[in-house]
């Protein structure tokens, strides 16, 4: 290995995945070692802030371990070390900070801090090269934002939620259901086995605006299979899963593609954990090559749309071309919003 190369190890710890990588040049992942919580979250039904921080302690230096092993690469031969620093859990977050500078001091290497969001994006750098201006839909467990990027480094949001994100709807129509946490990605599977009988609302379709509201939605879903469990109606589960994907879809897909009309854009990217669902993807395919076939459409695979430290690795590339290092005293910001990097 030589050190003509930029080598980037990155932590990522904001939630429930303990992650390290090491990225070459930007785009290149030598590693992307995930260690997931979820299975001690399952039963609560949810993240457990402190149970979370536990994991992490645990888990964080083993993962630096594995992953220098796996990549083949010392501390000596690296660039930088980056790692998230908000949005997210305050306890997570410090454990990986925490860990960053402590590997950046003892190896005398430049700290650079990332917005977990941003890495979101540039999941899809790990994908292709961006082009810009783009728009990015973005859709997770804590956010549903559309962000426009007229070049690296600078995030506008131009429209977001109201009030849940499109995973927390899934997450939380997912326990009306009686799926497990987090239930996103069977809601799909369900949803591909049957058909929207019972029409959700399509919230804010009509309103002139890039915003989002699942919450109305949410309720009718939840009021619907309560009112039935009164009158010991019989729903179909996989109709259910249908309509409130299809109502999920419908509104995401349908303000994305009015976003790409307004604004010039020549590639779309899909990030966060929501992006994952093939419903929504095949969806938007299909939107975008029936109107708007000039642009680009980039959809990370599975494994970089949820939480990972590749795609903070790739952010943490852009940030050091733009001279953005942070000191020791780096902290967590738990309600970090997009700044222009
Ligand atoms: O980005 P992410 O891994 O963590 C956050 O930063 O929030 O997103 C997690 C969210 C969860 O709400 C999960 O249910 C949802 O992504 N999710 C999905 C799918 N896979 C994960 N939602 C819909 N369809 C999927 N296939
Ligand atoms: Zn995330």
């Amino acid at each position: 290995m030589t050190n003509t190369r930029e080598l980037i190890l990155a932590i990522e710890s904001s939630c429930d995945e303990t992650s390290v990588a090491i990225i070459a040049d930007g785009s290149q992942i030598l590693t992307n070692i995930v260690a997931s919580q979820i299975n001690s979250h399952k039963r609560f039904g949810g993240v457990v802030p402190e149970v979370a921080s536990r994991h992490h302690v645990e888990q964080i230096t083993l993962c630096i371990e594995d992953a220098l092993q796996e990549a083949k690469v010392t501390p000596a031969e690296l660039t930088a070390v980056a790692v998230t620093y908000g949005p997210g859990l305050v306890g997570s977050l410090l454990i990986g900070i925490s860990a960053a500078k402590a590997f950046a001091w003892a190896h005398q290497l430049p700290l650079i801090p990332v917005n977990h969001m941003a890495g979101h994006i540039y999941a899809a750098r790990l994908v292709k090269p961006l082009e810009f201006p783009l728009m990015a839909l973005l859709v997770s467990g804590g956010h549903t934002e559309l962000v426009y990027m007229s070049e690296d480094g600078s995030f506008e949001i131009i429209g977001e939620t109201r009030d849940d994100a499109a995973g927390e709807a899934y997450d939380k129509v997912g326990r009306v259901l009686g799926l497990t946490y987090p239930s996103g990605k069977e809601i799909d599977q369900l949803a591909h086995l049957g058909e929207d009988t019972y029409h959700f609302p399509r919230a804010m379709m009509k309103e002139d605006n890039f915003d989002f509201s699942f919450s109305g939605l949410k309720s009718s879903f939840i009021n619907l299979v309560h009112n039935a469990e009164q009158r010991e109606e019989v729903l179909i589960k996989e109709n259910l899963a249908a309509s409130f994907q299809a109502s999920v879809i419908e509104v995401l897909v349908e303000k994305t593609i009015r976003a790409c009309q307004t604004y010039p854009v020549k590639q779309l990217i899909m990030a966060g954990g929501v992006a994952a669902n093939i419903g929504l993807k095949t969806a938007m395919e299909v939107a975008i090559s029936k109107r708007l076939p000039e642009i680009e459409l980039i959809v990370p695979p599975i494994r970089l749309c949820g939480d990972n430290a590749a795609m903070i690795g790739a952010a943490a590339h852009v940030e050091l071309k733009l001279g953005h290092l942070s000191s020791y005293e780096l902290n967590a910001n738990p309600s970090l919003v997009f700044q222009t990097m």
